[in-house]
């Protein structure tokens, strides 16, 4: 009877500030313009993202071959049972199609005091394609690297994608785990990293 999310976003244009939608209710159609984010005030919106708490992790993948690590705070727990995660990774990121072609990445806990282990993995594997130099890791039973510096790691499958405007949504299940070390772990405030906003 009533519209409901999914009928109403059939029509909004992503990549426009402006979109009109045209949904039929009560056998009427109905024409609405949508603004999007004009009201924001881009200070604000940095401002106000950026006080969000995150933990800091480091993503790795592996795919014919070949592995990767890259640092991501954009990432949580989402269900318990199953356990499920969300990993929003950036679309230009090297990982991001090894992620999506063999259905399978690691997360590892990284330890307070990782800031600077944090930093070089933080780099894009494009333009730095030698960042891996130096980083002790083993490889998992799922082919993804394990950080020998990691407090622990969570090995997940992918469950479902979704488009995240320049980043994709992951959500993987979690089918392996392990503990490296006891301490505590990273966080983006002790970094002091700005990665939101
Ligand atoms: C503190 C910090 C947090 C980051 N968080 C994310 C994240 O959540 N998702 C993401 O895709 N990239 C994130 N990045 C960027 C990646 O680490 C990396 O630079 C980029 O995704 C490309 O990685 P790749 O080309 O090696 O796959 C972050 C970088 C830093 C320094």
């Amino acid at each position: 009877m009533f519209p409901v999310a999914s009928d109403f976003f059939r029509g909004y244009n992503r990549k426009e500030r402006h979109s009109e939608v045209t949904m039929e209710f009560a056998s009427r159609n109905y024409t609405i313009q949508i603004e999007r984010g004009i009201s924001l005030d881009p200070n604000t919106k940095k401002q106000v993202l950026r006080t969000f708490t995150y933990g800091l992790y480091a993503v790795s993948c592996a795919n014919e071959g070949e592995v990767n690590i890259f640092t991501a705070n954009w990432l949580s727990q989402i269900s318990f049972d199953p356990p499920l995660l969300a990993l929003s990774v950036e679309n230009t990121s090297k990982s991001l199609p090894m992620i999506l072609r063999s259905r399978i990445f690691t997360i590892n806990v990284l330890r307070a005091g990782g800031r600077e282990l944090a930093g070089k993995l933080g780099k894009s594997a494009i333009q730095h394609p030698d960042k891996l130099t130096g980083i002790a890791y083993e490889l998992g039973a799922n082919g993804c690297p394990i950080l020998q510096d990691a407090l622990g790691w969570v090995a997940c499958t992918v469950l479902h994608t979704t488009e995240a405007g320049d980043s994709t949504l992951i959500v993987g299940e979690v089918i392996d785990v392990g503990m490296v070390g006891e301490g505590q772990p990273l966080t983006m405030a002790e970094a002091g990293f700005r990665h939101a906003g």
